[in-house]
Parts: structure tokens; sequence; C-alpha cells
């Protein structure tokens, strides 16, 4: 690589801002770009315009360093860098394929800028954002080439560098990856990536553009795929009366299937999984290969919500005029994101049968009802406590797996409900305890009485 690195980050949401502060942990000064305006502002004042664990601490002492700063301004953003990271979204379209323009239009004005600055020196273009395999060589290679005038490869360098970070731990996720993994037009494209993590004490994959960005969809849908595994037979053990928890340590302790992501519960949520499934899944049918695990994984998932409202009319009848508590309203603990969260698939489902939904989550405030039908939303209202959604209600569903709700004390819960009905969607709880103390408990592949 000439020269020392500096980095331009593209899009400052999650996977840009948490790129950029891995890297200036390392040294490398980043510049974030993006297009709000007002982004650009918290981040210069020390936040991050989304919550994640330990990224504003750490936003505020890249600063203080200057290893990181932001601009809205594409023209200061692409001027000098030696690479520039593109950490833009790709929203699904209505039939589940990539909606690339943020990507595009990224491409076509990282280009007009490379075409102005010919002489000053090389620049590698890499697409963090998740795409489906073929697009950096293809749409993005094309797009750069033609508003730039330059050959990739020649005028500038190409690289795809998938990210997979969890949201809730994403900066120690990119601080400590299990693995790396750049994918280059060429080897030169390739070593220039791969310099930035020269840091790494994990495996650094280098491999074609096309493989990087097939790595990503590979692991994302091989976990979903094991989520809605552990689901299926969950629920079949359920209704056998074996305890899917048994089940699932045992299996686990096979070291070639492994533990974890065998937790059963209402599905998987989040802004990967669903998406990423979907958007593969489209790809793959328009190549003429349909990923039939993959489309089944996403129908075990679309399905497993409705586990709750079956139990929930075993237990209540019809739930016309009922009262049901949702604990946990985000995909999952520890953020706000209600994105495919499952709580709205139940609360739709609740609604739709006539119940009234009350809802508690510690981080997530309107957002939620907003994702939710207007007819629907008519019948949802907000707790701004757990006691406050367990008074009056006839069945409370957890949909958090954790510690969030685990302490609940069962004659606490009882004494505050009408009728003492607790679902557990992700077996969060000690079943034994709730059932102790007199209460109807039931959980994801728990059985009836087991
Ligand atoms: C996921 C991938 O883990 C990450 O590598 C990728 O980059 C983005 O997608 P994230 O969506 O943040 O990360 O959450 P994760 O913790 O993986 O959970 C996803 C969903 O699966 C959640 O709804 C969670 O509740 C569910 N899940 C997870 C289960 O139902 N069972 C499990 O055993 C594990």
């Amino acid at each position: 690589m000439v020269g020392a690195p500096h980095v331009t980050v593209v899009g400052s949401s999650f996977v840009g801002v948490t790129t950029a502060l891995s890297l200036a942990a390392h040294k490398v000064p980043c510049l974030l770009l993006d297009i709000d305006a007002s982004k650009v502002e918290l981040i210069k004042g020390g936040r991050a315009p989304f919550r994640e664990p330990g990224v504003d601490a750490a936003l505020r002492r890249a600063l203080k360093a200057r290893l990181v700063r932001a601009t809205a301004s594409p023209a200061e953003a692409f001027r000098t860098p030696t690479h520039i990271f593109i950490c833009v979204g790709t929203p699904p379209n209505p039939d589940g394929s990539q909606d690339l323009s943020f990507v595009k239009v990224v491409c076509s004005s990282i280009g007009a800028e490379l075409k102005r600055r010919k002489s000053k020196g090389p620049v590698t273009v890499v697409v963090k954002s998740t795409v489906v395999p073929g697009t950096t060589a293809g749409v993005v290679r094309k797009a750069l080439e033609s508003s730039s005038g330059l050959r990739a490869g020649k005028g500038f360098l190409l690289a795809a560098n998938p990210e997979f970070l969890k949201e809730g731990s994403a900066l120690e996720d990119a601080l400590n990856p299990d693995r790396i993994v750049v994918g280059g037009l060429d080897e030169a494209s390739c070593e220039s990536v791969a310099a930035l993590f020269s840091w790494a004490t994990c495996p650094v994959l280098k491999t074609d553009l096309t493989t990087a960005e097939m790595v990503k969809y590979a692991a994302n849908a091989f976990l979903a795929t094991k989520i809605s595994f552990a689901n299926e037979f969950a629920n079949l053990s359920g209704t056998l009366g074996v305890d899917w928890l048994t089940v699932a340590d045992a299996i686990g302790a096979d070291p070639r299937i492994g533990r974890r992501f065998l937790n059963a519960g209402v599905g998987f949520g989040g802004s990967c999984f669903p998406k990423d499934l979907k958007a593969i899944a489209a790809a793959a049918r328009a190549a003429g290969r349909p990923l039939t695990l993959a489309e089944a994984a996403l129908e075990v998932n679309a399905r497993q919500p409705q586990e709750v409202t079956r139990m929930l009319e075993e237990e209540l009848g019809d739930l016309s005029g009922k009262r049901i508590a949702i604990l946990g309203l985000s995909f999952k603990p520890g953020t706000d994101d209600v994105r495919e969260s499952r709580a709205l698939l139940i609360a739709a489902e609740a609604a739709e049968g006539g119940a009234e939904i009350v809802g508690y989550d510690p981080l997530v405030r309107d957002a939620f009802a907003l994702r939710l039908s207007v007819q629907d939303r008519a019948n949802f209202r907000r707790a701004a406590s757990v006691d406050e959604a367990l008074k009056g209600a006839d069945a409370v569903v957890v949909q958090h797996e954790g510690d969030s709700f685990s302490s609940l004390d069962p004659l606490k819960v009882k004494r505050l409900m009408r009728t003492a009905v607790v679902i557990d969607g992700r077996r969060a709880l000690d079943g034994a305890k709730f059932r102790k103390a007199g209460l109807v408990y039931r959980g994801i592949g728990a059985g009836r009485h087991g």
C-alpha cells in the first residue's frame, strides 16, 4: 500500500460507524460521510445515531484523537482517501429482492470524484454493504467505471469485505472478529484491504469478490436455518411431552452441531436474517437455483409466532376481549430495533383475534406501535413498566430471551394478572417455579406439563 491509509466510510449507521471505530482503534484515520446532516452533527458531538454498547464512548475517544471525523460533503469525503468503504443500506423490495439504489448513487458519486482526482494516487473501493453475490463485480464495477471513465484494476481497486456484526455487540464483534473475509477484483485489491487488518489475530481469508459476498449470505442462511430447525423440533417436542432444551443440550454437545443458535422460541427477527434470506432466495430463484432450505427456514419462521396464538387460545379460548401483555418488543433484548420483531406478529395475531395488547420494553418507545397496522394499533397500548403491563392481563407473553424478565416473581405476577397464564416465547423463565406457584406456564418446546 502506498503511504499511510486514510479511510472514508460512506453511511453513518450501525455498520459504518462501527467499521470506522474499529479501524480508528488501530490508528487508521476515518472520515464518516452521511447525506443526513443531522446524523453528521450528532457524530461530531460524540453521539452515534443509534444505540450500541460502547460506541458513544469509543466515538468520543476517536474524535478527541482526531482519528474519526464526520462530514456531509461527498467532495470532501472522496478527495483524498486511500480506501472508500461503502456501508449504505440495501433494503428489500416488496418481492424480497434487494434494492441497490443507495449503493448505485454512492458509486456514481465516488466515480465522479475519481474522475476529478485522477492523479491523486490509487484508491480502493470496498463494498461492506450486504449485497447479493455478483453485485460488486457487476453493478458496482459498472457504476464506478461509467461514472469515472476509469477501469477497475487500473484506475481504482475494488474489494468486498462483508461484516458479521450482531446488534448489541457490534463494536466488540468488529474489534474481535472470528474471521475477516476480503474479496478482491485482483491480488492488489485484496492486499490493499487486508493491509488494514494486519492487527487481526483471526484468519484473514482472501477470496474473489463474489465468494466474499456469498460467505455473508451462507453464514446468515445457515444460522437462520439452524434456528428454524430448532423451532420445528421444539414444536414437535412440546407436543410429545419432550423438553427441547434437554434435546438441544444433548445434540449441541456434539461439536459437529454445536449448542449455539439452537434456542427455540418465536423465531428470528432483526435487520439481517429475514432480509438477507429473502434477498438470497430471490437471487437464487433468478439464477434458476432455488434455495429450498433457506425458503423453508423463512416459512417456518413466519409460522412460528402462531405457536403463541395457539397456546393462548388453548388456555384462554376465544381471545376476544382478553388482555394480553407482551414483555419485550424489540427483536431481541438490549436493542430498541423493532425491525421484523416477532412481537409485531404476536401482537397483530392477538389483536386480530379481538384481544387488547399491552406491551412493555425497557428500550422501545413509539417505534413498535408505528409498525402495527392502523387497525391493530388501535388495540395496542405501551406500558411504562412490567407491573403496568401485567396489571389486569389475562396472559403474558415473554418475547425476549436471556435475563431481561427471568427474575419475574411468580407470586407477584399472579397477584397482578386477571388470569395467570404465562407464555414463555423464549424459554427465558424457570417454568417449574411458575407452575409451583399455581400459574399456568407454557413454553415453546416445553411440553404442556413438562
Ligand atoms: C445476526 C448475525 O448473528 C450477525 O452475524 C449478522 O451480521 C447480522 O444478523 P443480529 O440480527 O444482530 O445478528 O442478532 P442475533 O443475535 O444473531 O439474533 C437474530 C435473531 O435470532 C433474534 O431475533 C434472536 O432472538 C434469534 N435467535 C438467535 C433465536 O431465535 N435462537 C437462537 O438460538 C439465536
